[in-house]
């Protein structure tokens, strides 16, 4: 949508209208925990404004009818053009520092050999009601079960594991901007760091393979893609399904039936974790090696 759209729209409509690329920049901005996921965000969207500032430029010198003419509109742009600049060259010289932080970060945590799982799937699976049904049940189990990191981590002990890093993500959609990639990787930091994805799926939708696939695009996109998958069928209760864990002929567990909202399957699901993540806490520079196998 060009500036000029956006603006008609407006006045017909009376209300505040934003492209689809904003409206996604608005929410990963509101969902960037990280200090690189904002710096990432700002970026992207400051060169989505930088789009818009050069459609605006072209209008108006086509306005003055001729190549050359300074206009005080033009000026005007230029300064903004100049100073967008100058903010963008900031921004990527302080993500480059924070990668090479994050790296370093990392390195400690694997060590530490706390196992990350990350959650993710196709916008309303239930990936919200799962990571607060997961870590509510906790606190009901025994008091001090978990201990909250921010308001999207926490953390959670399992019967045979010492802790796992659960955390809940933002929302997977179909066509993913290719200039928003890196800032949802960003947001995606601890995504793309997990051990394990729990991929959780509304097994009530009929187009639930469809979106299985769109969220294995985007995970290929954010190079997550190499992550081990359990995938957590949710919504259970909606097809009148019992709680179930499905397992390959390997005997690796694959998948989980639950249903969020009811708490029906959670233990089976914390058993998956425990289960999957098993190899993680054996072998902390290997974590998937005996399940390849
Ligand atoms: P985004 O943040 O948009 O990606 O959504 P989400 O995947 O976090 O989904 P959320 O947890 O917000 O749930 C979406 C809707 O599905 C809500 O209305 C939930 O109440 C509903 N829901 C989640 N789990 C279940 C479930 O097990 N059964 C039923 N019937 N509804 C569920």
């Amino acid at each position: 949508m060009s500036p000029g759209q956006e603006r008609n729209l407006e006045r017909a409509l009376q209300c505040r209208v934003i492209d689809r690329n904003s409206l996604i920049l608005d929410i990963f901005a509101q969902r960037a925990r990280s200090h690189e996921g904002k710096l990432q965000v700002e970026l992207a969207q400051l060169s989505h404004l930088s789009t818009r500032l050069v459609r605006g430029w072209t209008h108006l010198e086509r306005q003055k009818g001729g190549v050359g003419l300074r206009g005080p509109g033009e000026t005007q742009l230029e300064t903004d053009r100049r100073l967008l600049g100058i903010r963008v060259k900031a921004l990527k010289d302080r993500l480059a520092q924070v990668q090479k932080q994050r790296n370093t970060q990392r390195k400690s945590r694997n060590r530490a050999g706390v196992a990350s799982v990350s959650i993710v799937g196709y916008t309303n699976a239930g990936k919200s009601t799962l990571f607060n049904a997961l870590t509510k049940a906790n606190i009901y189990a025994a008091d001090q079960l978990f201990a909250t990191l921010d308001t999207t981590s926490r953390k959670l002990f399992l019967h045979h594991q010492a802790s796992v890093v659960v955390s809940d993500t933002v929302g997977f959609i179909r066509d993913l901007p290719h200039t928003l990639v890196a800032a949802f990787r960003a947001t995606l930091e601890e995504t793309v760091q997990a051990n394990l994805l729990l991929h959780v799926v509304d097994c009530a939708n009929d187009t639930r393979d469809a979106q299985i696939d769109e969220v294995n695009k985007v995970l290929a996109e954010i190079e997550a893609d190499g992550i081990p998958q359990l995938i957590v069928w949710n919504k259970s209760d909606l097809r009148d399904l019992p709680p179930e864990i499905e397992r390959d002929e390997d005997g690796v567990i694959v998948s989980v039936r639950v249903s969020a909202l009811k708490g029906e399957g959670l233990e089976l699901l914390r058993e998956a974790i425990a289960e999957r993540v098993q190899p993680f806490a054996n072998n902390h520079k290997e974590p998937y090696e005996h399940v390849a196998e």
